[in-house]
């Protein structure tokens, strides 16, 4: 992420649209009472939010500083391990439930995306759900990832998507900034 994208993402801004909007929208309805894995966790926005309603809590960050970091502040409460959420390091079926959120366009190609999709669906149990959001495309957007990885999902391919990477029913709705997805195992 650039400077400005990490400012943001730690900014009481971005909390707060977060944790009153995003969050509630994108996991509406999503039983977060059993196992839960959150996919990108950053600096822990989203995961302060979760571990509120999270039955247990464990977190997958691809860079080792945020993991390292975000662990030693939540100490026993979540399992924070560095990790690519495209080779997680959990057995199949460990999960009853994978979020993520606002990571899905820093995943460096579709192909990675694909995968990280394909590793959702192999640590989720049967039944299990894999729910997430992510952002539109706009020019604020864009000049937010000036010299940044920027892959947007277009949320009308990836119901296709997450079907091909092994989930049954797949939706996506988009909202003014962002979209949700819901897929089922
Ligand atoms: C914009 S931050 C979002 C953080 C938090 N989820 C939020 O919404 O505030 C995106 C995070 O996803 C992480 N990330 C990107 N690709 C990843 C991958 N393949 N596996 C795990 N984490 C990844 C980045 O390192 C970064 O910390």
């Amino acid at each position: 992420m650039n400077v400005l994208h990490r400012r943001l993402c730690r900014s009481a801004g971005w909390a707060e649209r977060m944790h009153q909007q995003v969050l509630p929208w994108a996991l509406e309805d999503v039983d977060l009472g059993g196992d839960v894995l959150e996919i990108g966790p950053g600096y822990g926005v989203t995961t302060r939010w979760l571990v509120e309603r999270a039955g247990s809590l464990t977190a997958a960050e691809v860079d080792r500083r945020l993991a390292k970091d975000l662990g030693a502040e939540m100490g026993h409460r979540v399992e924070v391990r560095a990790a690519d959420g495209a080779a997680l390091p959990f057995a199949d079926a460990s999960f009853d439930t994978v979020v993520c959120f606002t990571v899905l366009h820093h995943v460096p190609s579709p192909d990675h995306q694909d995968r990280l999709f394909a590793e959702a669906a192999r640590v989720l149990r049967p039944g299990g759900t894999f729910a997430g959001s992510d952002s539109r495309r706009s020019l604020r957007f864009r000049l937010l990832h000036v010299g940044d990885t920027m892959v947007v999902v277009d949320p009308r391919t990836l119901p296709d998507r997450l079907h091909g990477a092994g989930f049954g029913d797949a939706t996506t709705d988009a909202g003014e900034r962002s979209f949700r997805f819901r897929a089922r195992r």
